[in-house]
């Protein structure tokens, strides 16, 4: 399939609260000094252009970077400041044309002894990935497949990880096959955390993924969601959320803070939050 391109939705409010609460995670994982493997399985090229004709065309970045961007001068969450300064490092200017995406989060993020693994099937993104980063022994790129990458890449020898999966929902069954995924990865690397990011649409088939994970068995995962409340009619995913398994114990008041911080500022308080256990310890 693979007709998605996440150029045209880049900055948009669901890269805001994927990206930050990304980095939250990341963060509070590297409280402990040992190392870490980091598998973004749907990468996409890393580095977006806003000012692309993709991007443009229904800037959806103004639902996301282009509302909270005056804002970055202000005292905000760490996980908010620390999105800001990445968007800052990547444009000299003072703009946020060239806009991170997951992959150049996890990048910046990883230590001299941490292990980044980014995949991406598309051959346009896997080339922008290409030209984004050099790979290197601690960061290797894969034009794989996902499935099969977290297959043959877990369990790590660090015996640490977290797996971002964000995929692009492009055929219903994914949100089914994504469960799946993860529970099999689960059965081999039960430790790991794994992020599942998953869009609010008026189909609400994540309703899909949920159940079917509360099917598996797996204990401890946290449900962190954003619905923005009709604040962007013309846009038809009204807000989105991340389900976390084994979510780490030193990220969860940072996220609490930085859901707390988006919504208040991208919704003004008209959007719903979600932070809990869809399925406790
Ligand atoms: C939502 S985008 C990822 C956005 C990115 N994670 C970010 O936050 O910047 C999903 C990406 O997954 C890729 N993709 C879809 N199915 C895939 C598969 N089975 N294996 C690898 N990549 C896939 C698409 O080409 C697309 O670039």
């Amino acid at each position: 399939m693979l007709s998605y391109q996440h150029s045209y939705h880049a900055g948009n409010h669901a890269d805001v609260l994927k990206h930050v609460i990304l980095g939250d995670l990341v963060a509070g994982m590297q409280k402990k000094e040992t190392p870490l493997f980091l598998l973004d399985a749907f990468a996409s090229r890393g580095i977006y252009d806003l000012d692309s004709p993709e991007a443009l065309k229904n800037r959806e970045f103004d639902t996301g970077v282009g509302k909270l961007w005056p804002l970055r001068h202000y005292k905000t969450p760490e996980g908010v400041a620390r999105w800001f300064a990445l968007i800052t490092s990547e444009n000299v200017d003072g703009g946020f044309v060239r806009f991170p995406g997951s992959t150049a989060m996890l990048h910046a993020m990883t230590r001299e002894f941490d292990r980044l693994a980014a995949c991406d099937l598309h051959p346009q993104e896997f080339e922008g990935l290409r030209q984004s980063f050099n790979s290197s022994r601690r960061f290797s790129l894969h034009k794989r497949d996902a499935f099969e990458a977290i297959k043959g890449l877990l369990p790590p020898k660090e015996k640490r990880g977290l797996i971002f999966l964000d995929p692009s929902y492009e055929v219903k069954d994914e949100y089914r096959d994504i469960a799946k995924a993860v529970t099999e990865a689960h059965r081999r690397f039960a430790s790991g955390v794994y992020v599942i990011w998953y869009p609010l649409l008026p189909a609400e088939r994540h309703n899909d993924l949920f159940k079917e994970l509360k099917r598996s068995g797996i204990r401890k995962i946290l449900r962190v969601e954003l619905d923005c409340g009709g604040c962007f009619p013309e846009m038809q995913m009204s807000g989105s959320g991340l389900l976390i398994v084994n979510a780490p114990w030193h990220a969860q008041q940072a996220m609490q803070e930085s859901l707390n911080w988006i919504c208040d500022h991208l919704t003004e308080g008209k959007g719903n939050k979600h932070f809990g256990w869809l399925v406790p310890e």
